[in-house]
């Protein structure tokens, strides 16, 4: 006997289908995003009771106590992350519903007797294996507990091949044996692959891959909703895998590369991660007090935000330049590159979180003709997305990736802290252009002080 009939809890799927929708719609903007992401919890929260209230549960206490360890470990670390990190987090949570998806379908294997379920249960395990190891491994590059560098060894594409062929075949002998020790081997295969998968990525593409990792757990989670018999999974796994199949295609545009040569460029010799040596190269450097007479004196600034400035948590800072400036009639934009930071739209919840209004941040087709009538270009803690190499130096890792043209300003100062290179760990020209300026120090500290300065003036 259950509480809810199946009208009722097909309409209660409805309702947290449309939930779901509504959420991926919110969150395409930054204005609503907020509203989409409870959008979407509700949904999830609606579909959660239904489950209990629609269905005979045998082993409540045991899904309640695993439900409370679950939020008691995920919702801290949720809590307490910093923005820099999400990529990581969202990798480790992603990767967890492609391994319970794998474990759902293959608790349901004794009891699939049709073909066709076996065929969505082997397609649960496979790809719910890949995307957990796979994901696992996005975890350890981004945490660094392991390096970044792509790691290649020998016989890795033999290696990978043997691991792809042995999975189909044994996914084939399970569809027509139903034998779990086989499912469990093609589940052991999956995991394998999956690590392999991800191994030869270069850091600067691993998120691109925590993408494309979603879609897959989004297509497993899909699969286990036919093993189940659910529709709401179906649905929920379906939109996850689309979407995650449309960013993922977002990204890899936006960095210049195709989704193939981010996976298996580095067995073509392509690697993507370069060095952190510093340059010793001269470059003209200045103090805060002059970098805030060139501001200070000019018409048309435009700030271009990159990771230094989340890592420094100037925000909010830079937020107070900016009304500084407009407040001596300057006119300043910010310059929004779509891979700046280290996930897809950093720099607008960044600026988001210090109130920097939306109207002030323009995107990069929309700001590079502005550059050449902009007397400063104000680049805090960006490197990779400014770098003229990705026009000029056909062997370089972000060779092709459309950039922020900078150089059209008058004067370009930098602040960053070093001259260490970006994420993609190449030289920038432009720090030694005869219009550039360099402002060394913590990006926070950096522009407190010409904040000072452009308030003395
Ligand atoms: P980066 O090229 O990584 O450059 C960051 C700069 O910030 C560096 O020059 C660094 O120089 C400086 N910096 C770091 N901490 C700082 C601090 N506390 N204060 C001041 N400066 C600081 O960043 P970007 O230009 O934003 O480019 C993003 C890169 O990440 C691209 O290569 C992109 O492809 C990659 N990526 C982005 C995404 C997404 S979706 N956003 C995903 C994957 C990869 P110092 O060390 O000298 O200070």
């Amino acid at each position: 006997m259950t509480l809810l009939d199946p009208t009722w809890t097909a309409l209660l799927y409805l309702v947290a289908a449309v939930c779901f929708i509504l959420a991926l719609k919110g969150l395409s903007s930054p204005r609503t995003a907020r509203r989409g992401n409870l959008i979407g919890a509700a949904g999830a929260l609606i579909a959660v009771v239904t489950v209990f209230l629609s269905t005979k549960l045998d082993n409540i206490p045991w899904i309640l106590a695993a439900i409370a360890i679950g939020a008691a470990i995920a919702a801290p670390v949720a809590r307490r992350v910093q923005m820099t990190q999400m990529p990581q987090l969202v990798a480790l949570f992603n990767g967890v519903g492609g391994g319970a998806a794998a474990l759902v379908a293959l608790l349901e294997l004794d009891l699939a007797e049709e073909s066709w379920v076996r065929v969505a249960i082997v397609f649960t395990l496979l790809i719910g294996a890949v995307s957990f190891a796979g994901s696992l491994v996005t975890f350890a590059k981004l945490q660094e507990l392991m390096t970044t560098r792509p790691v290649l060894f020998p016989g890795l594409p033999v290696l990978m091949g043997a691991a792809i062929l042995a999975s189909v075949g044994s996914a084939i002998a399970v569809v027509f044996t139903g034998e779990l020790w086989i499912a469990v081997l093609l589940i052991v295969l999956g995991l394998l692959t999956g690590v392999l998968l991800v191994l030869p990525v270069g850091g600067a593409d691993v998120p691109i891959v925590i993408s494309l990792l979603n879609a897959f757990t989004g297509l497993a989670v899909a699969a286990s909703g036919l093993v189940l018999g659910n529709v709401l999974l179906v649905v929920a796994g379906t939109l996850v895998g689309a979407s995650g199949t449309i960013l993922t295609r977002a990204m890899a545009q936006a960095m210049g590369r195709s989704v193939t040569g981010i996976l298996f460029g580095a067995f073509r010799g392509g690697s993507t991660a370069g060095s952190t040596v510093a340059s010793d190269r001269p470059v003209r450097s200045s103090s805060a007090e002059d970098v805030a007479v060139l501001l200070g004196y000019a018409q048309k600034v435009i700030i271009v935000p990159g990771y230094g400035l989340a890592v420094a948590q100037g925000q909010h800072t830079v937020a107070e330049l900016q009304h500084a400036l407009e407040a001596r009639g300057i006119e300043v934009e910010f310059a929004i590159h779509p891979v700046a930071g280290r996930m897809p739209g950093h720099m607008n919840v960044l600026l988001a979180e210090a109130n920097v209004p939306y109207e002030s941040l323009k995107e990069m087709s929309e700001i590079n003709p502005e550059f050449k009538t902009a007397d400063v270009a104000l680049v805090v803690g960006a490197n990779d997305v400014v770098n003229p190499a990705a026009k000029s130096s056909p062997g370089s890792p972000i060779y092709g990736m459309p950039i922020l043209e900078v150089a059209d300003a008058r004067q370009v100062v930098f602040l960053k802290r070093s001259m260490r290179p970006g994420f993609a760990g190449i030289e920038n020209e432009l720090l030694f252009e005869p219009q550039t300026t360099l402002l060394f120090g913590d990006a926070k500290d950096s522009l407190t002080k010409v904040l000072g300065a452009v308030k003395a003036l």
